[in-house]
């Protein structure tokens, strides 16, 4: 007998009961709930898609068990499905007849009207969250090579200086948000964060520099596993980043020659919210 079975007949057997008692003749119709919540367990990303509409979930082209024993399946799967993908169903939603239903992604954090904070919010989401999803590979971390590694060590000292700034950005960020690594036009990096789900495309912002790497610093990311301790969540983080995609991104730009009267860049810089604060969605309340 399977598990359907058992989950069904205590319901039958008492319905049969019923009947013969007040001897009445009627088929009792059985809710099937919790069967489907058996059925969904164990779930694949494919199995998902977003509302109609311009913006599609993006495809996580791994398991959700496959980062496994760093980052776990159960935290995996409610991520994605439970939180990327209603943010991607609400962007759907608010860009309807709005300029920003035709716009790319980037272009409408690029276009952004802070006042849209729902577009904002959404948009802001989806795209860190994408950015965030595509920086993680199974059987990665290590450590990056060639033009990136020469700059981490340039600019934090060592390939370990750079984990432990990375990571104590990460514990010092004051509720949800977002630590990032960015490069400026000349190649220099250094650590950002930003809040709620604001994103360095933004314009209003002004951030500059190109993103390579993004955690995600909300406890929906973290909880189930690490709990309170979001240091070992962030220096777990290291050992599913996928090197390969980060490299990609910086070597996607012309760097220019820093010019000789400039002082060195700062390694690590902590961006207000200049404009208007962004209510969060329901969504996003949801999220934590
Ligand atoms: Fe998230």
């Amino acid at each position: 007998m399977n598990k359907k079975n058992l989950l069904i007949l205590p319901f039958l057997a008492s319905a049969v009961v019923s009947c013969k008692k007040d001897t009445l003749v009627e088929v009792v119709d059985v809710p099937a709930t919790p069967i489907v919540a058996v059925d969904q367990k164990g779930g694949k990303p494919s199995d998902l898609k977003a509302t109609e509409g311009p913006f599609q979930l993006y495809a996580l082209p791994f398991d959700y068990n496959a980062l496994e024993p760093h980052f776990d399946a159960t935290t995996m799967e409610l991520h994605y499905s439970k939180h990327l993908l209603p943010f991607v169903n609400a962007l759907n939603k608010v860009v309807i007849g709005t300029k920003y239903e035709v716009l790319e992604l980037d272009a409408i954090l690029k276009n952004l009207n802070f006042s849209d904070t729902e577009v904002r919010n959404n948009a802001g989401a989806v795209y860190n969250h994408n950015f965030f999803f595509e920086s993680l590979a199974p059987k990665a971390g290590g450590q990056p090579e060639g033009e990136l590694s020469e700059a981490i060590t340039r600019d934090f000292g060592s390939y370990d200086d750079f984990i432990r700034q990375f990571s104590e950005t990460a514990v010092k960020l004051n509720g949800s948000g977002w630590v990032w690594l960015l490069s400026d036009k000349y190649g220099r990096l250094r650590i950002i964060t930003t809040p709620n789900n604001e994103s360095p495309l933004m314009k209003g912002l002004g951030i500059t520099g190109t993103p390579l790497l993004n955690l995600d610093v909300w406890e929906h990311a973290y909880y189930l596993k690490f709990q309170n301790r979001r240091r070992e969540y962030a220096n777990t983080f290291f050992s599913v980043v996928n090197w390969d995609k980060v490299e990609e991104r910086y070597g996607a730009f012309s760097k220019m020659a820093v010019p000789k009267y400039q002082s060195p860049a700062p390694t690590s810089e902590t961006i207000e919210v200049p404009v208007e604060q962004a209510k969060p969605t329901e969504e996003a309340t949801k999220s934590e």
